[in-house]
């Protein structure tokens, strides 16, 4: 089979040879001048000069005008399989109450899990492909989606089935996750234990032999689940072989120290993390997950990106993409500002949404530009990366490559 090669770029940056943990500088970025990128049956097989990469066995793909390539973006945490909109709580939310009122008083997830339940899953497909359609234009190869608003076996098995259906129809890579313990369902007649004891006894089996998914995430928080009921749902879930993940000191703290002591792949939010927290997830495997569209839907607080860094942890940054809390859904908008704010260099911010979010989801096949690499790469239209988050978001991919072959 024939090599493609792709360029010249004006400036490519391989992310590569950047640790996973800690703050980074600018100078660490490898970036090469007037760079191709040397495709062979979807993976990268060579990086490198254009002119250095040309042959005559070579299939030329040209570029033309100003480009700056990167990885293509992975967002490590959204919530894009949901039905119905959340207007009436952004509107209640910025006249005053907040969203643990809003929860409690009829709004709130379980407005969006009764919209969910009332959807077929055919609906649900068809709203996560043009979330997704949408998302890979602004650059997004790959995209983590949850369950968590059907909340009864039956309901969170459509979400997933649709999560695996839309995958199978789209080029993006869905990865899913079953986020059943976001909260104790209305419809309950129990507690909060025997719920969860009722999925991972019927549920996750299914998980596992429909193979819908590998990875198991819980909401830890006053509205949702405490630690001390957590704690038998992700010993079960760890000892089935499922990757654990937590939505992790939002309002409150717990859930980051229960997300290190369950060896969590990632611990998601962290707005609330005091320097304890940080500490905690600096010594720790467990990638730190901001998730800046969620502040700026809720208007409170930044992760404490800057901090989570300057203490050795890993920074991934994701959209939350969701009705509710984070309905923009912009990536590298949010990636950009969260920087704007928290201080971050242009590699802190690009290392966050491309390798390090790889990472949060274990996938060590991408999120560099290196040889052997599935070749997903974004190119934007301009001769300085720098451009690419001054513009906050404003300055959109010219190109999208998914395995090698652009979109
Ligand atoms: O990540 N915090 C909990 N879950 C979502 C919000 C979901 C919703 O409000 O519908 C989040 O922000
Ligand atoms: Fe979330």
């Amino acid at each position: 089979m024939k090599k493609t090669l792709i360029g010249p770029f004006s400036q490519l940056l391989t992310l590569a040879n950047i640790p996973l943990k800690g703050a980074i500088e600018d100078e660490a970025l490898l970036v090469i001048e007037n760079a191709g990128v040397l495709i062979s049956d979807g993976k990268i097989s060579g990086i490198g000069k254009f002119t250095d990469l040309k042959s005559e066995d070579v299939q030329i793909e040209h570029v033309h005008g100003k480009s700056v390539c990167i990885p293509g973006l992975i967002d490590a945490h959204t919530h894009i399989c949901f039905a119905g909109s959340r207007a009436n709580d952004y509107a209640l939310r910025n006249s005053g109450k907040s969203y643990l009122e809003i929860a409690k008083t009829g709004g709130g997830i379980w407005d969006t899990v009764t919209k969910t339940r009332r959807a077929t899953q055919a609906e649900l497909v068809d709203g996560i492909i043009e979330r997704a359609q949408n998302h890979l234009k602004s650059g997004t190869t790959t995209i983590e989606i949850k369950s968590g608003y059907g909340l009864s076996v039956d309901e969170e098995l459509k979400m997933l089935y649709a999560i695996k259906e839309a995958s199978s129809k789209i080029e993006t890579d869905l990865i899913s996750t079953c986020l059943a313990a976001h909260m104790k369902p209305k419809d309950w007649v129990g507690s909060a234990s025997a719920y969860l004891d009722e999925i991972s006894s019927k549920l996750f089996p299914i998980l596992k032999s429909e193979k819908l998914t590998n990875r198991i995430d819980a909401f830890i928080e006053e509205s949702a689940f405490s630690s001390l009921e957590i704690a038998p749902y992700f010993r079960k879930a760890r000892a089935m072989g499922f990757s654990i993940t937590v939505h992790a000191d939002q309002f409150s703290t717990g859930g980051s120290e229960t997300a290190v002591h369950y060896n969590a792949v990632s611990a998601d939010h962290l707005e609330a993390s005091t320097q304890k927290e940080i500490e905690l997830l600096a010594k720790s495997n467990t990638i730190a997950v901001a998730l800046p569209g969620a502040s700026l839907g809720l208007g409170c607080d930044f992760t404490p990106a800057r901090k989570i860094l300057d203490a050795g942890g890993a920074l991934a940054i994701a959209s939350d993409h969701n009705p509710g809390s984070a309905p923009m859904g912009d990536l590298l908008s949010q990636a950009a500002i969260l920087g704007t704010f928290e201080k971050l260099s242009n590699a802190e911010v690009l290392a966050g949404i491309t390798f390090r979010a790889a990472a949060a989801l274990e996938l060590s096949d991408r999120g560099t530009l290196e040889k052997g690499k599935v070749a997903d790469f974004i190119s934007f239209p301009t001769d300085d990366y720098q451009e690419i988050t001054y513009h906050q978001g404003q300055l959109k991919p010219n190109g999208v490559w998914k395995n090698g072959v652009k979109q």
